[in-house]
């Protein structure tokens, strides 16, 4: 049986949990592009997510959300890291799944999230610890929809994006 190779892989999860970090030493590994949707979006307007959200609001980011993952969905090869809200959005779901791609969720306990998140500034859905747990109980469910999981917990970035070269989808 010939295996299917998939093209590309998206990379999904809760802020903090090392999309980026991770998406760029895979796609080094893997010698494929390597596009983050954060860095996209920001690119696209010329200022920062923060300041989309300050400015906009919510659902104007979730519009240009949607429209940079049409777009980065074309490219192929490319590991793909996608941002914290986007595969809790059933439309996003179907663009990604209509890819083709594989789908990896870095998955990372509460607890470590909010140690990574506590410092940063550039995080708008970041209030307080409380509003994080409520943000991530809404978010699992679609999360689990991803076709593997991948712990980041206690496992440095080299050690994750191993893991993941493991998973045979290439
Ligand atoms: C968001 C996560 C952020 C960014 C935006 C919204 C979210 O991406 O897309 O602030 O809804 O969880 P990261 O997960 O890369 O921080």
């Amino acid at each position: 049986m010939v295996r299917h190779r998939r093209k590309q892989i998206y990379l999904l999860g809760f802020m903090g949990s090392g999309k980026s970090t991770v998406g760029e030493l895979l796609s080094r590994e893997l010698q494929w592009p390597f596009i983050d949707l954060d860095t996209v979006i920001e690119a696209g307007q010329g200022v920062s997510i923060r300041e989309i959200f300050e400015r906009s609001g919510e659902p104007f980011f979730r519009q240009l959300e949607r429209a940079a993952l049409t777009e980065v969905l074309k490219t192929e090869p490319a590991v793909i890291a996608l941002g914290g809200g986007t595969f809790a959005h059933d439309a996003n779901i179907e663009l990604i799944r209509e890819s083709g791609g594989t789908t990896i969720w870095l998955d990372c306990s509460l607890e470590s999230l909010r140690e990574r998140c506590a410092g940063m500034q550039n995080r708008p859905l970041f209030r307080d610890p409380e509003s994080l747990q409520h943000l991530l109980d809404l978010r699992l469910p679609y999360y689990r929809l991803a076709e593997f999981k991948v712990s980041t917990e206690g496992r440095e970035a080299q050690q994750v994006t191993e893991q993941i070269l493991l998973l045979r989808v290439f």
